[in-house]
């Protein structure tokens, strides 16, 4: 049996209604910025309590623009060190310094005294990463140290569609969340990203800059340096669809995380990234720590070519400090997130898991893992 690291989950009635979506869009003749858009960004806020979204071409141009509508230009923001390249893209390509801080090594999320470390007289905001989609329980206490500072808290929330801290959704708890819809996300439309604010100045930006910085759709004024961050309708038809079976998504995942907290409870030395009291994740990831020494690369191999089961991604492999192209950014090891990443692993998670599925990776990890 196979169990591939990641499974794009559109059934058949979900095909005919995009086919549907695609048919009435190419007939009317507006691709891009159109209904289907509008309709999207409604549905989505309504399904994540924002008061506003504003959809754009993907999660990294979504986080690009929060950070340059809160004017990071020539100035420090706080990224956790294990996140995606994008995190610390965006930031740079805004005009401002990343700074690297490391991560509680229970929610693998910034807290507020690794913040507080990483602070200079020159931050202008901090960008908390709810990774593998788990919302920090620290996200309230991030957000006052941010007020307190009077600096700009930014969710990167490319992971957490759905997910909710106390009954508050992920998006909700800084100036602006940043989520991607990219292929393999929780909700996925090919290409896409989107903004959730409570802020009308941040909606109306993120409306000027997504299309080149024009003041209107309409017109040929450019206010802002803005960027092609259109969404176009075909990305938004997929993700209207993948946005309906959300709370299906969410329950299969969900069930699925708890057969594996059973499973690996049983395995010496294994670390489950638990869900606290308070969190619901969308278990974009279910990550969990080898003990030390352990060969991760010899157990993926073990468990792909003798059990055909591929373990997920990271997140992530190589912290950013480490990462090449961001080595001028780097000031020193940071040890929680280097540890993290070396040992961990994601056991694979899909929205339409079967539980045949499911009892072969638990029978293939237990195996795998005993030969170590
Ligand atoms: C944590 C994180 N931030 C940002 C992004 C960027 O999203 P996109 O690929 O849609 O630009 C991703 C995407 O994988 C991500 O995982």
């Amino acid at each position: 049996m196979e169990v591939p690291a990641a499974r794009v989950v559109f059934d058949d009635d979900d095909r005919a209604e995009v086919a549907s979506l695609v048919t009435e869009t190419l007939s009317r003749g507006s691709l891009t910025l159109g209904p289907l858009t509008a309709r999207l960004e409604e549905a989505f806020a309504a399904a994540h309590g924002a008061d506003q979204a504003v959809a754009v071409s993907s999660g990294t141009a979504a986080l690009e623009i929060i950070l340059r509508t809160i004017g990071v230009a020539g100035a420090d923001v706080v990224v956790p060190a294990n996140t995606f390249y994008a995190t610390a893209g965006a930031v740079v390509h805004a005009g401002g310094r990343p700074v690297f801080a490391d991560v509680s090594p229970t929610t693998l999320a910034l807290s507020p005294d690794t913040v507080a470390a990483a602070l200079t007289p020159s931050t202008a905001a901090v960008v908390v990463v709810h990774i593998g989609g788990m919302v920090t329980p620290d996200v309230e206490a991030l957000r006052a140290l941010c007020d307190q500072r009077g600096i700009a808290l930014v969710e990167d929330a490319a992971h957490a569609h759905g997910s909710t801290w106390r009954g508050r959704h992920a998006g909700s708890f800084g100036v602006g969340g940043a989520f991607s819809f990219y292929p393999t996300k929780v909700v996925a439309a090919s290409e896409g990203g989107m903004i959730v604010t409570g802020d009308a100045h941040l909606r109306d930006e993120a409306r000027i800059y997504r299309d080149q910085g024009k003041a209107g759709f309409i017109g040929n004024d450019h206010v802002r340096m803005g960027h092609a961050w259109r969404m176009s309708e075909m990305s938004a038809a997929v993700c209207l669809v993948s946005l309906a079976r959300l709370d299906r998504a969410l329950a299969v995942r969900r069930a699925v995380a708890r057969r594996y907290d059973e499973a690996l409870a049983r395995l010496e030395g294994i670390t489950v990234i638990a869900e606290p009291e308070g969190c619901v994740s969308n278990y974009y990831k279910y990550i969990a720590l080898l003990p030390d020494g352990a060969d991760r690369d010899q157990l993926k191999k073990q468990l792909r070519t003798e059990h055909g089961v591929s373990l997920s991604g990271e997140v992530y492999a190589t912290p950013l400090h480490l990462q090449p192209v961001l080595s001028p950014y780097a000031d020193g090891p940071m040890p929680v997130a280097e540890d993290v990443c070396a040992r961990q692993v994601c056991l694979p998670v899909h929205s339409d898991m079967t539980d045949v599925e499911v009892d072969h990776v638990i029978d293939s990890f237990a195996r795998s893992y005993r030969a170590l």
